[in-house]
């Protein structure tokens, strides 16, 4: 395919680690001459970076994916690729290929790298699919992207996902927890502040407390990052409170580049439903850390991630959820009425609730925030 002038739209779904992984893609797309645009009725090229957290998530997916027949249509060179967590599941990457034939380009998580040199074979007589079962390690995209608002750097410093919390899909499409290489992360690092672009460099992975690398932990890495010069501030998504513990605190508290804005996701505010979930710690563990980090840094401004109506949630356990973000007194919260995704555990447990439920439960706890915030 001749690159010249051809344009490409990337459509991002999901987290931030998709996100990041879009701006490579473009990055590497652009050095290849191709051109970025918004419109997709002028694009040659347009790709689908997908999540599949939630089956709102995926629903929203597919109909952009149905939209693009149409384009088709109209433009016979244009290049459809789908890649992300969505293509990954089992099964996935068939069942969309089988639905949307006019797909061109199917790849998984753990091969994106891959995906520009595919793109430039152009538009493929019948779906191309490639879904590796793991990441290889050499297969990121060794580039530095800084994010549309021109502030923000992302760096991935742990892939995947070892928790298996009971109703999330993450650790089946990203696969088995890596460490990035410490020399690796130092060297974007570095870049990033050479280019002097980025004023806030935010540490990327599911869970970033569970980096080692180097004889770094994350806490050491966090202290190491704050005392390289220059002008920045740091950050990082997202942790899990139950690796959140007295080391990272006092790095919070001593490094002054590291920004007192915390996520730390709670998912439940009641016990017998955080069991369930597997979180592996009780609200009241959650609470003394919370405690600890407000002691430490007072004005540290905490965010959290609540999942609303859990397989087996009673009316009693829900309100013991709302009592608790009555406690605790987040900063700001995000709702999410609970999605079933299948091959996980809490699928599979009984006591499933109607989506009425889940959906009133997810209302009612976010006019609670509103009013929590207004006072
Ligand atoms: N690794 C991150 C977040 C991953 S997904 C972490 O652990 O913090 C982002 C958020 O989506 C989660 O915090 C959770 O609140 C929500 N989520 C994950 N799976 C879900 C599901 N099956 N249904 C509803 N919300 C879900
Ligand atoms: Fe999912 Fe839990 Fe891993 Fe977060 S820590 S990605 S919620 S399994
Ligand atoms: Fe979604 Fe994948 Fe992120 S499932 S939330 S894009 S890791």
């Amino acid at each position: 395919m001749e690159n010249a002038q051809k344009k490409f739209v990337i459509k991002t779904y999901g987290c931030q680690m998709n996100v990041n992984e879009s701006g490579k893609i473009a990055e590497l797309l652009t050095r290849e001459g191709f051109e970025r645009t918004n419109d997709d009725k002028s694009a040659d090229i347009i790709v689908f970076n997908t999540c599949c957290v939630r089956d709102t998530a995926e629903k929203k997916i597919e109909a952009h994916i149905g939209n693009t027949k149409i384009l088709k249509k109209q433009n016979k060179g244009l290049v459809v690729a789908v890649i992300g967590c969505m293509t990954q599941k089992n099964g996935a990457a068939e069942s969309l290929k089988k639905k949307f034939p006019h797909i061109d380009i199917i790849l998984g998580t753990h091969n994106i790298d891959k995906l520009v040199s595919y793109i430039k074979e152009g538009r493929r007589p019948k779906t191309f699919i490639e879904i590796l079962a793991e990441r290889k390690g050499s297969d990121e995209i060794l580039t530095t992207t800084i994010d549309q608002d021109g502030q923000t750097a992302y760096i991935n410093i742990t892939y995947g996902c070892e928790n298996f919390c009971s109703y999330c899909i993450v650790p089946f499409v990203r696969g088995k927890l890596i460490s990035r290489p410490f020399a690796d992360i130092e060297r974007e690092f570095d870049e990033i502040l050479r280019a002097g672009v980025a004023k806030r460099i935010v540490f990327l992975g599911q869970n970033v407390n569970a980096y080692e690398g180097s004889g770094y932990d994350f806490p050491k890495l966090l202290r190491y990052f704050n005392d390289k010069e220059g002008e920045f501030s740091l950050n990082f998504l997202s942790s899990h409170p139950k690796d959140f513990g007295d080391e990272l605190i006092s790095a919070i508290k001593d490094c002054e580049k590291v920004e007192k804005n915390i996520h730390l996701p709670l998912q439940s505010g009641c016990d017998k439903i955080l069991k369930l979930m597997n979180r592996r710690y009780t609200v009241s563990e959650y609470e003394t850390k919370i405690n600890a980090l407000r002691v430490a840094c007072p004005e540290v401004h905490i965010t959290t991630d609540i999942i609303c109506g859990f397989p087996t949630e009673t009316e009693v356990d829900f309100a013991e959820t709302l009592e608790t973000m009555r406690r605790i007194k987040f900063n700001a919260a995000f709702v999410f009425p609970y999605s079933r995704r299948s091959g996980t555990v809490a699928d599979k447990l009984d006591g499933q609730l109607p989506l009425k439920v889940k959906r009133e439960r997810a209302t009612k706890l976010i006019k609670l925030l509103q009013d929590l915030s207004k006072a």
